[in-house]
């Protein structure tokens, strides 16, 4: 192959946190694309079963000596980084904890990475870093003010990394999430069970798991009163890391990347568009803002789309909501079968999704 720099060889990517959300559907994507996929994970919030069946799977904290050991001697073209503490409502109770996992483990990571010979990283960061900026959509040049431990714990990594690839030579790509959701559209894959974002919420209510959906606050200067995301499809997401990690194993620069799709949708909106596609109506409730709530967060992408070759296959907020409802039905299935019965018959859905 005249313009493979891999020489024809299949390429192999290491992925930490490969047992959580985004890792396992990233895991998928690197396998569907070709890619030998090493995935790591200790397993102190992720599940051995998230893991795809193809990836070679080492149960091991990444921060470990021991994980350097093992991989001693083996070609890695590229890293993922996803391992990582995520609840922003956590990070406030225990902030020491989330320096430690998010800012001190990358640099753990990194050591170990650059041992390795491992000449590119792509980091998972995160939208938080930006916090309130108005009702524009965000672009990477905006003012970085996160207003969590979660979010700042990020952006230090952010620093540490760019600062260590200038010192190293290594290349990374650095994605900003904005609001990553769904599943995959073969079931292979879904949110964690203990997710607590709105389209979880939403899935859970429509599938029976939840009684009411609160919606906090209608009281916002926003169209509908209530706050706006931007939603990206977990699978096109895990789509974007391929892209990078190619992007940097083909000599390109690094760079950091909104991850979004450039138009939200309102807490109002997405009850609606679930209750339309549900067959089972859930309750609604006002309630008051949650304090620390930001109220318009979306992404400028025109930079990813000027720098990957990607682009959406999934911007499409009832497709979204489908995939995340059908994963809360395999999660009902699977919980039965652990039980040793059948889906009871109030929690199992009986007709298709509407369309
Ligand atoms: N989920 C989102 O909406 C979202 C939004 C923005 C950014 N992010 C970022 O994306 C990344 C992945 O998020 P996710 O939702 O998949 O989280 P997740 O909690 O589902 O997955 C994280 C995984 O990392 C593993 N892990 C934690 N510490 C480890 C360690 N020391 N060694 C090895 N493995 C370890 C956990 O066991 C888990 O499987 C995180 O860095 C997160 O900050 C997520």
């Amino acid at each position: 192959m005249a313009n493979d720099p891999m020489g024809g060889k299949t390429p192999t990517v290491l992925l930490t946190g490969v047992a959580g959300y985004i890792g396992s559907h990233t895991a998928l994507a690197f396998l569907d694309a070709g890619w030998h996929v090493i995935g790591v994970d200790d397993l102190s919030t992720g599940s051995r079963s998230a893991v795809p069946e193809g990836v070679e799977f080492i149960e091991e904290d990444c921060r470990s000596a021991a994980l350097r050991n093992r991989l001693a001697g083996r070609k890695i073209d590229a890293a993922v980084h996803f391992a990582a503490l995520i609840r922003v409502d956590q990070s406030v109770s225990q902030p020491v904890e989330y320096y430690e996992a998010n800012f001190c483990m990358l640099g753990h990571f990194l050591k170990s990475a650059q041992v390795l010979g491992i000449p590119a990283i792509v980091f998972s960061s995160t939208a938080a870093v930006y916090g309130d900026q108005g009702d524009a959509a965000i672009s990477e040049t905006a003012p970085t003010l996160p207003s969590s431990p979660y979010g700042r714990s990020k952006l230090a990594a952010e620093w540490m990394l760019s600062d260590f690839c200038k010192a190293s030579g290594m290349r990374h790509v650095t994605l900003r999430y904005f609001n990553v959701a769904g599943g995959d559209g073969e079931g292979r894959a879904g949110p964690r069970a203990d997710a607590t974002h709105l389209i979880k919420v939403v899935s859970e209510a429509a599938t029976g798991q939840r009684d009411l959906v609160r919606i906090n606050g209608d009281d916002y200067d926003t169209p509908d009163g209530t706050c706006v995301r931007d939603y990206i499809h977990v699978s096109d997401l895990a789509d974007v890391h391929v892209a990078a990690v190619k992007h940097l194993v083909n000599g390109g620069k690094s760079v950091t990347l909104n991850c979004g799709y450039g138009h939200g949708f309102s807490v109002r909106e997405v009850i609606e568009r679930a209750l339309a596609l549900s067959d089972r109506p859930f309750p609604v409730e006002l309630g008051e803002r949650r304090p620390g709530d930001t109220v318009f967060v979306v992404a400028d992408n025109a930079k990813l789309l000027r720098t990957l070759d990607w682009r959406p296959q999934h911007d499409d907020l009832d497709g979204i909501l489908r995939s995340a409802i059908e994963w809360e039905h395999v999660l009902i299935a699977r919980r039965a079968a652990e039980q040793g019965a059948a889906p009871s018959g109030t929690k199992a859905r009986k007709q298709p999704l509407r369309t």
